[in-house]
Formats: C-alpha cells, sequence, structure tokens
C-alpha cells in the first residue's frame, strides 16, 4: 500500500510517526473515514466538514486546506487502484519531542497528518447486510464530547468485543436507560411509517451517512422522528438499523437475543439502503 504522511507519499513500511506524537500518548487526534464506491469518494464534502468542526473543538491546527485533503484523498484512490474501500484520515497534534499535559505551542508544532486507503471489495453487495445483525447493549461508559470524532476508540473497541464474545455482531451502548448509538454507527428504530433515532447532542457522534439517510427518507415520504429510545422499544420496533460510512444502512435483526420482526432485515432498512447507494454513488 502506498500511504500519505505529512506530505509524503511513501510505502506503508517506510512510514514513520514519532514515539512521542501525542496521538500514540494521549490520543490526542480526530480521524475521519470516507468510503469509495466505483472509486468514487462518497460524500467527502461532509466529512471535511465534520473533521474542521472536529478540529474546531479540540484547538487543534488544521494540517492543510480542505481541498488539499480531497486532492491527497483522490491521489491515495488511484495509486492504490481502490474501486470499492475506504479513505481513513487521522489529524493529531504531534509532538514537540517529550510528554506533557499541556498542549505544545502550535507555532512550533505541526499537526501529524496520515492516511491510508483499505481495499474492501464486495462493500456495497455486503453479505452481512443481507443477513443483519445482531445487537448486544452495553453500557455507555464513554467520555461526555462524543461529537468531537477522536481516535479514543477503546471502549468502542471493548464493546465490539463484548459482543462478539455473546455471540453478536455490534454492540448499542446505553446511557440512563436510552440508546445513544452503536459502538461505530447511529442507531435506529422503525415504528410503521416512522424511523426513530436519537437527536443530535454531544451524547452521540453527528454521523454523515445519518444526515443523508435522514434527507433520503423524507425525500421517501417516511416520517422522520428524532428522539430517545430504549432497548425495550427496540426490542418490540418493526425493524431497526444502523448507519456509518463504511457500512452505509445495516439492518438489525436481534437485539440481546430478542428477534426483530420475523428475524431478516425489514424493507425500511433495505429500501434505505438502496435509495443511499443509488444516490451516492
Ligand atoms: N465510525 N457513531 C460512532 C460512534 C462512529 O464511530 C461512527 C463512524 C458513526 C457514524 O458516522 P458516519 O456516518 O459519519 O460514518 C456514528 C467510523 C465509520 C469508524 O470508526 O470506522
Amino acid at each position: 500500500r502506498i500511504v500519505y504522511v505529512n506530505g509524503e507519499y511513501i510505502p506503508e513500511a517506510e512510514a514513520k510517526v514519532s514515539i512521542f506524537d501525542r496521538g500514540f500518548l494521549m490520543a490526542d487526534g480526530v480521524y475521519e473515514v470516507t468510503s469509495v464506491l466505483g472509486g468514487k469518494l462518497i460524500d467527502f464534502a461532509g466529512h471535511a466538514k465534520r473533521l474542521e468542526r472536529s478540529l474546531n473543538e479540540l484547538d487543534m491546527p488544521a494540517p492543510c486546506t480542505m481541498d488539499e485533503l480531497l486532492e491527497i484523498h483522490r491521489q491515495l484512490v488511484e495509486k492504490n487502484d481502490i474501486d470499492e474501500g475506504l479513505v481513513y484520515l487521522q489529524v493529531t497534534r504531534g509532538s514537540d519531542g517529550d510528554r506533557d499535559f499541556v498542549f505544545p505551542d502550535p507555532e512550533t508544532t505541526k499537526p501529524t497528518l496520515v492516511l491510508f486507503t483499505q481495499n474492501k471489495p464486495g462493500l456495497a453487495d455486503s453479505p452481512a447486510a443481507k443477513k443483519g445483525a445482531k445487537i448486544l447493549s452495553v453500557p455507555d461508559i464513554r467520555w461526555h464530547r462524543r461529537d468531537i470524532k477522536t481516535v479514543q476508540l477503546l471502549y468502542p473497541s471493548m464493546a465490539k468485543m463484548m459482543a462478539k464474545k455473546a455471540g453478536c455482531d455490534d454492540a448499542w451502548l446505553v446511557e440512563d436507560g436510552f440508546v445513544t448509538e452503536g459502538s461505530s454507527n447511529n442507531a435506529y428504530i422503525v415504528k410503521g411509517n416512522k424511523i426513530i433515532t436519537r437527536e443530535l447532542s454531544t451524547d452521540i457522534l453527528h454521523g454523515i451517512t445519518r444526515a443523508a439517510v435522514l434527507k433520503l427518507a423524507a425525500e421517501a415520504q417516511m416520517e422522520v422522528e428524532e428522539r430517545n429510545f430504549t432497548i425495550e422499544e427496540a426490542q418490540q420496533a418493526d425493524e431497526a438499523f444502523t448507519t456509518s460510512a463504511s457500512a452505509f444502512v445495516m439492518p438489525v435483526v436481534e437485539i440481546d437475543g430478542t428477534q426483530l420482526g420475523d428475524g431478516t432485515p425489514g424493507k425500511t432498512a433495505l429500501r434505505l439502503r438502496e435509495i443511499y447507494l443509488d444516490e451516492m454513488r
């Protein structure tokens, strides 16, 4: 693979970042994942906008302009011949060569910018989406600025491992009795013609796929209600699904051992997946 590190396109084996980088020592960094379908970036503008916001919220300087970032994305897709897959981007606060809780001076310490691609043939025509996901609920014990897309992903990884150990595909996180979101996606239930998902706040990541799917749902005359829901309500719903840049719309067929409907992907989720893929690619 050819990867990008601080201005250079190099083979992945030659990529180097300092051991003092605050991304490595303190998870002081933000990231974005943009999907690629047919060699085309999906909703780059949305991801660039959220990246700018994440950087702003953490007082982290942008490593370059968003136009330059777009060009780097395109170059990497081309150099690695990605037809279907993902582009991962990470910006960290860099390092001034020592470990300190206090941020280094942004005048003298440049942020670290790293990008790489992941080749994922069959991303759109996914067997997992045809089967649907089994969900395990776990407590949401993350920090309270989940609207910032930081690289602090230890708990989401642990949540996914708990799900895997329980024979499930993914975890939904629950706080004060209500579902916040999935370990790496936004969560939805469907009741009749109504799609229900938690409202935007600092409690959840403002999904780029969420924004696109809710807009497309409204255009398709589906009703959208942004409010909290519990695991119990989800277990009694007609359908459930998740959204993310890496899995688009993923139907949910089971929550904490309770099968939803007939245990196969729901028609609303499958239709939204189709509408989304048709519209975005
Ligand atoms: N995850 N919520 C969380 C906690 C996420 O990590 C993600 C994305 C989303 C969905 O956001 P979007 O639609 O913008 O991808 C919601 C990415 C894909 C990841 O960590 O790989």
